[in-house]
């Protein structure tokens, strides 16, 4: 219809043209428009994908990391197997330790409240490992029973009165703790486990 089959000496020609050029700039307006739109739908599109692979992305980090995290858990558990047996243990750490602790007698000096001290926390450390068991054949299995357990936790506890008398420096609460806490463990766990 416009510019088709016109006759440019047409009277109508000066009317016909601007409404002809008014189409074409709608037209022009209509196709921008619907760019726009297309760029606009590959736009969101892509940034979807973006932010879902993103996500995969944390979720694949998170699962590496706590992967990571589970296998040096793991490899820990390993190293805290005993490394010393009962009979170390007993030799080694609690009769000279114990010895100092029942041997303490008129106290004077710090130093020497503090070798007390010293002694009553290398029962504790000793303890803690025996709540393991120990290296030899059967001493963890041995740990793991409930009457093990009582009597260890009964020489922790006096290990910890004698820390207090110390603090206190208290030579009589000092000489209870030893006495009567710290020594009944002992008898009771050798009774039960010593001739196994
Ligand atoms: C939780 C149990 C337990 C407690 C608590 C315990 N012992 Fe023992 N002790 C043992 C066992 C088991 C043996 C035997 C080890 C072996 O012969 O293999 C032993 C052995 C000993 C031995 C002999 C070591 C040897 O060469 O045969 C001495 C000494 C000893 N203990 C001292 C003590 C003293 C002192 C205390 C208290 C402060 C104490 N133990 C608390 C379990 C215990």
């Amino acid at each position: 219809m416009c510019f088709k089959n016109i006759d440019t000496s047409h009277k109508l020609y000066s009317t016909l043209v601007p409404i002809c050029w008014a189409r074409i700039r709608l037209l022009l307006q209509q196709l921008t428009m619907m760019i726009n739109r297309l760029l606009d739908g590959l736009l969101d599109r892509l940034i979807n994908r973006l932010i879902k692979m993103q996500k995969k992305i944390k979720l694949i980090a998170v699962a590496v990391l706590s992967a990571v995290g589970l296998s040096t858990i793991f490899a820990q558990t390993d190293s805290y197997d005993p490394l010393l047996t009962v009979k170390e243990i007993m030799n080694g750490l609690i009769t000279p330790t114990t010895t100092t602790i029942w041997g303490a007698y008129q106290l004077e000096s710090d130093a020497q409240w503090q070798e007390v001290r010293n002694a009553a926390l290398s029962v504790i450390a000793a303890g803690n490992l025996l709540q393991l068991g120990g290296s030899g054949e059967g001493e963890s299995a041995m740990a793991a029973e409930a009457d093990w357990r009582i009597y260890n936790q009964q020489m922790i506890d006096a290990a910890r009165q004698v820390i207090a008398a110390t603090n206190s420096k208290d030579e009589e609460a000092l000489s209870a703790a030893g006495n009567d806490a710290l020594y009944p463990p002992c008898e009771s766990c050798h009774q039960q486990y010593q001739a196994r």
